[in-house]
């Protein structure tokens, strides 16, 4: 394991802004709280239920029953568990209730009124039909190509090993296939990818290539896709299927009205203390709530492009902080009345703010991509710091701060673990085992263990600040491409992996389980956030603009206490 020692520069100090007054917070009323007399499996005051089964010719598992409220455009989405379903807690409506699995038609919408309080019945029978293989959620890639096995889509050799090392690592292995490029603009492309002048640096650093790799990566690029070649996909293996898990599981999905003008696309999602959702909508340039008990939406739109933002969180005031492309924003959560807190209005590039985060002194940490920094908005003074990691091109993406107040970082692009100590400013860097490899996120659990999830080559990782020790495990099924990770209050870890088209994993480290929790719909989520009582929060930031939904899954629907979300 490399283990190196930095010491820091305290680069710029700039924008003196003062700390504004801590606001108490006052927590809104949970309109949807079960009553304390409610039985376990008793549904939420107010809500409905729908259950039902489902037939086909021959036996399956798991088909997926989605009951979609049309009023509110929420969707609720079960699994059968030996051909029966249940939803529960659904707002009263108007509902289309539908059913899907894999190699049969889709059985006919039924259209059904739920009413407050109200059960509701809906029988389904399938039908035999084609069966289409799982296909990986990676950006830009077409949905109904053929799919085709690896060694078909990638024939084995040397220009093999190059391109998963060197493209495939960051770009999964749909990407390529469907460019259709000649020799020029294979050129231009991997150019690109080496250039240190653009927005967020050189994908590819110099000594990526040995002598002669990159003119025999060009070849192969240009004879497997080619302008001649056809578009095509790598068929993914089926995720296991624990049917009684999923029987129980429920997942809703809010979906977002959309903007009179422009796309929708969500990056991060933040539970907060009154039980609302807080989300970025990046492509919309909107931050704003979202009210789980009720279904309604509140978005304040940013100044400009400038302020497109990314993650977000909460302070001890109730305002939340956003990491904006070029300065911290700070939205007053009752207001919406937003201000502006630049990193450095002379970089060359913008800085492009990632993952804010509070300490204990209510300071706001972020990290900063595409100038691989981290800065500090400092609560007392108002100064805003820079740290440079010491990797350069690193890309810092996803951080969190430990129960200390120390620094941990995902160097995407370099793969590292990076911690810094704001009391001494060291960095130390930590190498995953599994290397090349990508990472996004990294998580501080509850006993101060650091996890790491490694988009390739499929892997988790938990490293001991104690000790430095560092173990791996390996996703169960093959082309998995995990996000992110996190710890709920029953010590299971979540991960968001888009690799078999989307699925929340539960892994249980005593046992090495590893349960799947196929999506609602495909796409990949940035980042999950657990609540108090273990729901699992995502957006579904691939899903084209009309399809952008907060989603949550209740891994236990008997045990919904509320709908609102809180840590
Ligand atoms: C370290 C991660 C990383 C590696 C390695 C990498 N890329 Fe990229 N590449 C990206 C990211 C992120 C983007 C999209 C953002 C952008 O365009 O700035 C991108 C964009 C591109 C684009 C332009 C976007 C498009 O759809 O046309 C091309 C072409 C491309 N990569 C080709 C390659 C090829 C070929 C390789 C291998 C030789 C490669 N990349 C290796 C991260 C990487």
């Amino acid at each position: 394991m490399e283990r190196k020692l930095w010491s820091s520069t305290l680069i710029w100090t700039l924008n003196f802004v003062f700390a504004l007054g801590i606001a108490s917070s006052v927590s809104a009323q949970n309109k949807s709280e079960k009553s304390p007399g409610a039985s376990a499996t008793g549904a939420l005051a107010g809500l409905g239920s729908i259950s039902g089964t489902v037939k086909a010719p021959k036996e399956f598992k798991a088909a997926k029953v989605y009951v979609k409220n049309v009023d509110k455009n929420v969707v609720y989405m079960v699994f059968t568990d030996g051909g029966r379903y249940q939803a529960v807690d659904l707002f009263p409506g108007n509902y289309e209730v539908s059913v899907t699995k894999n190699g049969f038609t889709d059985a006919d919408v039924q259209k059904i009124t739920i009413t407050s309080g109200g059960s509701a019945t809906a029988n389904f029978t399938l039908k035999e039909g084609t069966y289409r293989p799982n296909q990986q959620m990676r950006s830009g890639l077409p949905k109904n190509e053929p799919l085709v096995s690896y060694d078909e889509l990638y024939p084995p050799g040397h220009a093999r090993e190059t391109i998963e090392r060197t493209c495939i690592m960051c770009h999964g292995p749909d990407f390529l296939p469907n460019k259709q490029w000649d020799e020029s603009q294979w050129n231009a492309g991997i150019d690109l990818m080496q250039n240190p002048n653009d927005n967020a640096g050189a994908r590819l650093v110099p000594g990526t290539f040995a002598a002669g790799e990159r003119e025999e990566l060009v070849a192969y690029l240009v004879k497997n896709f080619g302008p001649d070649s056809k578009k095509r996909g790598l068929a993914v293996p089926d995720e296991p299927i624990d049917e009684k898990a999923l029987g129980k599981a429920m997942f809703i999905e809010y979906h977002i009205p959309p903007l009179p003008k422009g796309d929708r696309g969500f990056h991060d999602a933040h539970l907060s203390q009154n039980g609302d959702v807080w989300y970025v909508d990046a492509r919309g340039l909107q931050v704003g709530k979202m009210d789980p008990r009720t279904a309604t939406w509140t978005d304040y739109p940013v100044a400009g492009p400038q302020y497109r933002g990314h993650g977000l969180t909460q302070d001890a005031s109730g305002d939340m902080w956003m990491a904006g492309h070029t300065a911290f924003v700070r939205v007053d959560s009752k207001t919406g009345a937003l201000k502006y807190y630049p990193y450095d209005t002379e970089a060359k590039r913008p800085p492009h703010g990632n993952t804010p985060f509070v300490d204990s002194k209510q300071n706001i940490w972020e990290s900063l991509s595409w100038a691989n920094e981290i800065a500090k908005w400092d609560r007392t003074t108002g100064e805003v710091s820079l740290y440079k990691t010491p990797t350069d091109n690193s890309f810092a993406y996803g951080m969190v701060m430990d129960k200390n107040d120390k620094v941990w970082l995902a160097d995407w692009w370099r793969c590292k673990v990076t911690k810094f100590d704001p009391v001494d400013s060291q960095w130390i860097e930590y190498a995953p085992l599994s290397r090349p490899c990508t990472m996004r996120r990294v998580f501080a659990d509850h006993n101060g263990m650091i996890w790491y999830a490694l988009e390739w080559p499929g892997k988790i990782g938990m490293l001991d600040p104690n000790t430095n020790k560092i173990v791996e495990y390996a996703l169960p099924v093959k082309w998995s491409f995990p996000y992110d990770i996190q710890q709920d209050h029953d010590s299971n870890y979540w991960i968001a992996d888009s690799g078999q088209g989307g699925a929340l994993i539960k892994f249980d480290q005593k046992s090495k389980a590893f349960t799947y929790y196929p999506y609602v719909q495909r796409t990949d989520m940035p980042k999950i956030e657990v609540s108090s009582e273990n729901s699992i929060w995502y957006t579904t930031r691939a899903a084209d603009s009309k399809d952008q939904a907060l989603g949550v899954l209740y891994p236990d629907k008997s045990k919904i206490q509320t709908l609102a979300a809180s840590y």
